[in-house]
Parts: structure tokens; sequence; C-alpha cells
């Protein structure tokens, strides 16, 4: 049997655990919304067309905070289309997607719905083809309580209360040239700053984020991270990170040890925000908001899904549906994994994204929702990750891979939440074939109880779907013992664990 071990010391803090790390993404694209969230003739729909059962669902996942509407949606979105009267709101092509848009649901039905999800909004103005006055807009309509044209408007549309959006996102991916208006890192920091500024003139204590690279391998990543903080500095709070793995054939290898490239990504980009620092002798520290990370088969999507015919746009088309195996789940929860090792900087986060497209939670029309294989991981994390994170020391065999060199065949973070007194570890097993016993020395934690759960399945393509909605499930892991200071426990070939100990 291969052995691995951990060392823990709950003294050792990497930083508090952001309940915000825990967010997700509602993008108008494919069936996110419309036919996932908002099915009016669905059975279990409410008065407002929100579908029951996929509320019940995104609640015991335990999401924080909900980005909104987009994504590259948003370069294109009039966000006033989706306000006032239905019957008066505009059908629009929406060139991201090649879909078309109904305006069916807009930022006040979609703050109705938040409530029922206990979320908070997370929102995205458009900066790929429009600009300050638009993002102005938005925020007077939103935040402002009355008294102005746009939020007596707001109020006319049966909106008493203002919605009071803390977090906002300046623009989406505004580096990658299929983006609606795609501009240089100096022309988008110019225009991030200016509108910073202006809507910090209505509310000085919102919280801003400007978009970083869409992802690592970005030929601009880095200079520009570099070009839009120099510009943005003092008006932002973080700096936006976005990832999608998905395997390169079959070297599950690498694609196992997706999240080495993930803490390689954080590094990066927090070295080059403390560069910016320096440089500005400033006591501000500027921390990531990584609003985009999932498995995404992207090649699926480029080879098959993509819709070319220029005469037919869709309403809510099939796009983005990947279904995720064990496997896929098994890394998604090592990604999670990457992010609790680095919630000292990432302080916020959106899983990408949360119905249908590339999602956790999947509904078929008029029928069933069920959760992916990737709901497990995020569920339980988002459940058992409190309190701080902590350093933890991780003894490993490694393995080598073709795209991240050596890496460790067992990988973990550990939070302890002094409340409570409870500490849990999250831990992967990448080997492709062989268990592992993990030691986990808990003397310094004075713990009484274990409960480990895993996620694994001896067919590692196994997956959650409409005709097998429990196929996957998490189960107890009960090879666990807890014995003279010392955990025991065996992770299973390509498996995701959660170890709690409770005093
Ligand atoms: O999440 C799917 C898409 O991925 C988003 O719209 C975009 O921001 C990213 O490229």
């Amino acid at each position: 049997m291969i052995h691995a071990s951990i060392a823990i010391d709950p003294q050792f803090a990497v930083g508090p655990v952001n309940r915000r790390l825990f967010g997700s993404f509602v993008e108008h694209l494919g069936r996110c919304v419309y036919d996932g969230i908002y099915e009016p003739s669905h059975p279990t729909a409410d008065e407002h067309g929100f579908r029951a059962d996929v509320v019940e669902l995104v609640r015991e996942l335990g999401v924080s905070t909900i980005r909104y509407p987009g994504g590259n949606f948003v370069s294109g979105y009039r966000w006033e289309d989706g306000v006032g009267p239905r019957e008066q709101r505009p059908r629009r092509l929406d060139l991201a997607w090649h879909s078309t848009e109904t305006n069916e649901v807009g930022l006040d039905e979609f703050a109705i719905w938040l409530e029922k999800v206990d979320s908070e909004m997370m929102y995205a103005v458009n900066l790929g083809t429009r600009g300050v006055l638009d993002a102005l807009d938005v925020l007077e309509y939103a935040n402002v309580r009355s008294g102005t044209a746009l939020s007596d408007q707001r109020i006319a549309n049966g909106r008493t209360e203002p919605h009071s959006i803390q977090l906002w996102c300046l623009g989406n991916e505004m580096d990658g040239p299929w983006q609606l208006g795609h501009s240089t890192a100096e022309e988008y920091a110019r225009l991030a700053a200016q509108t910073a500024r202006a809507m910090r003139q209505l509310d000085p204590h919102l919280q801003l984020v400007v978009c970083g690279s869409s992802g690592g391998s970005m030929p601009t990543f880095g200079e520009w991270e570099r070009v839009v903080l120099d510009a943005t500095y003092d008006e932002v709070d973080y700096i936006s990170c976005h990832v999608y793995y998905e395997p390169d054939g079959d070297d599950y290898g690498s694609f196992l040890a997706s999240a080495v490239d993930m803490d390689r990504f954080i590094g990066a980009v927090v070295a080059t925000a403390d560069h910016v620092k320096a440089l500005k002798r400033s006591d501000k520290t500027i921390n990531i908001s990584f609003d985009e990370w999932n498995v995404w088969y992207q090649s699926r999507y480029n080879e098959v899904d993509r819709i070319t015919d220029i005469e037919e746009w869709p309403v809510a088309p099939r796009l983005l549906e990947d279904v995720y195996t064990v496997l896929d789940a098994v890394v998604f929860g090592n990604l999670l994994i990457s992010l609790l090792r680095h919630a000292d900087r990432v302080t916020a986060a959106s899983l990408a994204q949360l119905v249908n497209v590339i999602a956790p939670i999947m509904t078929e029309p008029g029928g069933a929702a069920w959760r992916q294989t990737t709901f497990f991981p995020f569920a339980t994390t988002s459940e058992l990750a409190r309190g701080i994170s902590l350093e933890i020391n991780v003894t490993t065999p490694t393995y080598d891979t073709a795209k991240h060199g050596e890496v460790g065949l067992v990988d973990a973070a550990a939070t302890h939440d002094p409340e409570t007194g409870a500490t849990t570890i999250f831990a992967v097993n990448r080997s492709l074939t062989e268990p592992v016993e993990l030691e986990i020395d808990v003397e310094l934690l004075g713990a009484r109880t274990v409960v480990a759960r895993s996620l694994h399945d001896d067919d590692i393509h196994a997956a959650n779907t409409l005709a097998a909605p429990d196929r996957v499930q998490l189960s107890d892991n009960t090879t666990a013992e807890l014995r003279d200071g010392k955990v025991v426990v065996i992770l299973p070939p390509v498996s995701w664990t959660a170890v709690t100990l409770g005093r």
C-alpha cells in the first residue's frame, strides 16, 4: 500500500475562509436561465416562474454569491431590456452564443430568485459595447433608494427596496479576442478606471472587480494584469482570474493534476498584484476574485455545440451541457482544495456555472432536476470549510505528468473552525490505480471523533444522468480510524475525500 501523511497545527493559519469563496455564476447562456432556474410551465414553478426543485438544490449546494448576467453575454447586453413590463421587453440577438434573448428574466426577477436561494448578487456591467454612463445607470436603477429617474422606474416596476448590490464586475474577459469589444490592456485599463471612479462617486463603498486574464495561457497574461492594475489600483478591490480544465485525450495523469496549474496561476497573479503594490508604495492589497473556474469540455463545444447557422438563433438552446464523471469531480474537488490553500488572497470565487451550463445541477424541461458528480465536492466543501484555512504539510509520493512536471499523488487542504473546534481535511488521491493510506497527525487538534466521506467509483467515467440521476453518490469512508493522536484513512484511486475531526 502506498503511504502519505499530513501534519496539522491549528496555530498555522493561511487566512480566514471567506464565504464568498463558494460563489457561482448564472449567465444568460443556453438553458442556465430559461428552462434552468426559470420555467413557468414546470409543475414546481412558483408564482414568478422559478422552479422550486432547482431552488432546493441550489440551497443544498450552499452557494454564497452569484455572478450575473454574464460572461461573454454581458458584453452585448442592454440591462434596461430586462426590466419593466414583460410584454414590452424586446427580443435581441445574443452575439456571444448565437442565441435569441427574450429578456423575460432581468435584474429584478433575478434578485427575487436570489432571495429564494439566499445568495448575494455579483453584477457584471457591460464594458464591451458600453461604458461609464451605462454602468452608472444600472447602478442608479439597482441601488439608489428613490427620487431619481431610474430609481423611481425600479419602484414603478414593482421593486420598492433598492437591490443594494455591493459586488460589481467591470466587464468580462476583455483580453479575449472572442469578446465583443475586445481591447488592449491599455484601452481596457483606462475604461475600467473611469468606470470605477464614476461608480464610486455614486457609492464609495462598492466592491469592484477588474478583469484579469481569461486564463494563464493567454498571450498577454501577466502584462495584462500589470497594466490594468497600474491604472486601477486605487479604485478596485479585486482582480479576476478565470480558468477551465479538460483532459487532453486520455492523459488523465495531467488532468488529475490540474490544481497544480491553478496554484501556479494564483501565485503569478498574486505576484503581479504585489509588484504593482510595491511600485505604488501602497498599503492596500488587491485580492483575487476567481470568478470563473471549472472543468469544461471546451473542445466539445467548439467541435459540436457551437451554433453557426446565421438564420436561426434559438431561444435557450442546449449549449455547454457537459456531463461530469467521477474523474471530473475529483479534479473539480482538487480545484476547491487549491482555492482553500490560497484563502488569504482568493477571497471570492464563482463556480462557472450553476444550472445546465457546465453545471453541478441539471434539469429536464417539465421533468426532473438532479445533481451532477461535481455537486458533491462543492456542497461538502461549502458546508465543512469553516473558520480558517490551515497551512499543512503533506508528505506524498509523486508522479510525472506531461503537462505539469512532477506532482504529488495526494493533495490536500484543511480548515479549522475555532468556534466549534472542528477541523476538516479535504484530500484527493490522483493515482489511477492505487489506493493510498493517508495518516494525519491530529495530536495538536485534541480530536475525539472522525467522520470521512469520499467520492469514488470503480468506473471513473460513471456519471449521473436523467436516466440514472443517483448513479454516483458521496459515501461514508468507513476506513477512517482515530487512534493515538493519528487518523488513518484509505483514499481509493481517483477519489476526493473530506475527513472531519470533532472535539
Ligand atoms: O462560462 C462560459 C464562458 O466562459 C463565459 O461566458 C466566459 O466569460 C468564459 O469564456
